[in-house]
């Protein structure tokens, strides 16, 4: 069983360069499928969801090329099959794209429902009000959501809650509807406006993306494009927040510094020391004594859901109480208890964690309860004293590319070990 060990208690120094975002990754290349032509998708992370929607797609008869790790050609002409439902995507949250991208082309889909991480009830009747709203007719059952229609038309769509998934499966089958739709009350996030401008620069008709209203013109199709994905925001974030809790000093390069603000704004409060360059942050903490502060999650551009864990370990560190409160997921503190473990003092009630700060974390093993749960577990091993081992780091590894080796190149001792002897070699080597 693979897992991570960390000799902790280095604070991280150097550059390390940002990938693609996954979960803009994930519905561009849902996207890519509604054209005939070829669609070169350039700084795909190699990531396991992405590696799985790929597949998918190749089961359902697309051309998916894969150049490298990081551009991959798709052409969804030779598509003959509807239907999604095989073991793997039933894992991914993200499954769900292919409705909206199936439906909007062919009229018609079946996906198996979707997956992810379970960081809370996950439903998904928003993105079928938007299908059923275009006039398809939606059904959910033997654990498969089937959409289809003889005709799809453009309608004005309210959505009753902020969603980035059902914002950008709407926006995936109203494309190719006949007539304008309106989706208010939209979600504003950068994937958001990264599918848009990949949709249009296949030929869609899309305005708005990035504000509570998106227009969506229907075209009759969509040809081929070359695009390069947005960098990961969370990925980006991820490396800050470990360089605040290690006390380090690193250039995250590769990013989009306006996408950052919200994690930007809370590390100052922190009392880290940040600076912007047009496509780099750096986050010094060499000096500093960590601040506490409180931090509600919220759509865009609010402070990230997904940035949650992370920002907990920094302030588990910081002299004094925070809080932090989850507007979005219902259950996203379950890595709370293994933070305990290392010695964090931390109290969950309700949506709300109360943080004590405390001087130092202990490593301890621990497990991943879900990506970014795990991405924070391994912060905290950074920063505490001793070993930190890691279980079930799948779930890591389904968004985070090499992640061992990327700490590593900022000094950190960890590694990915997958045996006792594995374990031996990593204990020698750093003593
Ligand atoms: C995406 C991200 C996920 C992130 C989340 C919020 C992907 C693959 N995943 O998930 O990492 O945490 O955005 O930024 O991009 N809701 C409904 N009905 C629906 C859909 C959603 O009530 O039909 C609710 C959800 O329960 C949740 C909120 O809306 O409380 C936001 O969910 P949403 O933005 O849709 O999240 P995802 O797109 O699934």
């Amino acid at each position: 069983m693979e897992q991570f060990i960390i000799k902790g208690g280095k604070p991280l120094q150097g550059e390390v360069k940002i990938g693609g975002a996954k979960n803009a990754a994930l519905a561009i290349i849902a996207a890519a499928a509604m054209s005939d032509e070829d669609v070169t998708i350039e700084n795909i992370p190699d990531v396991r969801d992405i590696n799985v929607m790929l597949l998918a797609l190749q089961e359902i008869g697309a051309s998916v090329n894969r150049v490298d790790a990081h551009k991959v050609i798709i052409n969804g002409k030779s598509i003959t099959s509807f239907d999604v439902d095989y073991e793997y995507i039933k894992k991914i949250r993200a499954s769900y794209y292919l409705l909206g991208a199936l439906l909007g082309k062919y009229k018609r889909a079946e996906v198996a429902l979707p997956g992810g991480c379970a960081i809370g009830a996950r439903p998904i009747d928003l993105h079928l009000k938007g299908f059923r709203a275009l006039g398809a007719t939606c059904d959910v059952s033997y654990g498969l959501i089937s959409a289809k229609a003889e005709k799809l038309r453009g309608t004005h769509i309210y959505l009753d809650k902020v969603s980035v998934g059902a914002t950008i499966n709407i926006m995936l089958a109203a494309t190719l509807a006949e007539g304008k739709t309106i989706i208010e009350n939209a979600a504003k996030e950068p994937h958001v406006v990264d599918v848009a401008n990949l949709l249009n620069s296949m030929g869609a008709n899309i305005k708005g993306a990035g504000t509570d209203v998106i227009r969506i013109f229907g075209v009759e199709k969509l040809h081929g494009t070359e695009y390069s994905v947005i960098p990961d925001q969370i990925e980006a974030g991820t490396f800050m927040f470990a360089a605040a809790a290690t006390h380090g000093d690193v250039l995250v390069k590769n990013v989009i510094p306006k996408h950052l603000e919200a994690t930007t704004a809370k590390l100052l409060e922190t009392g880290c020391e940040i600076v912007e360059y047009d496509d780099a942050v750096r986050v010094i903490a060499t000096h500093t004594t960590l601040q506490p502060t409180s931090v509600t999650t919220l759509p865009y551009p609010g402070f990230p859901t997904d940035m949650q864990p992370q920002m907990t370990v920094v302030l588990g560190l910081a002299g004094g109480v925070s809080t932090v409160t989850e507007g979005i997921w219902e259950n996203r503190f379950k890595y709370v208890d293994e933070l305990n473990r290392m010695g964090s003092n931390i109290r969950v009630e309700s949506n709300i964690a109360i943080i004590t700060g405390v001087d130092h974390y202990t490593g301890a093993e621990v497990s991943a309860p879900d990506l970014r749960a795990g991405a924070a577990l391994i912060i905290a091993g950074l920063a505490a004293d001793g070993f930190t081992t890691i279980d079930d780091i799948h779930y890591i590894q389904r968004g985070y590319e090499h992640i061992e080796e990327k700490f590593r190149q900022l000094g950190a001792d960890m590694e990915l070990v997958d045996s006792e002897h594995d374990r031996q070699k990593f204990l020698l080597k750093v003593g």
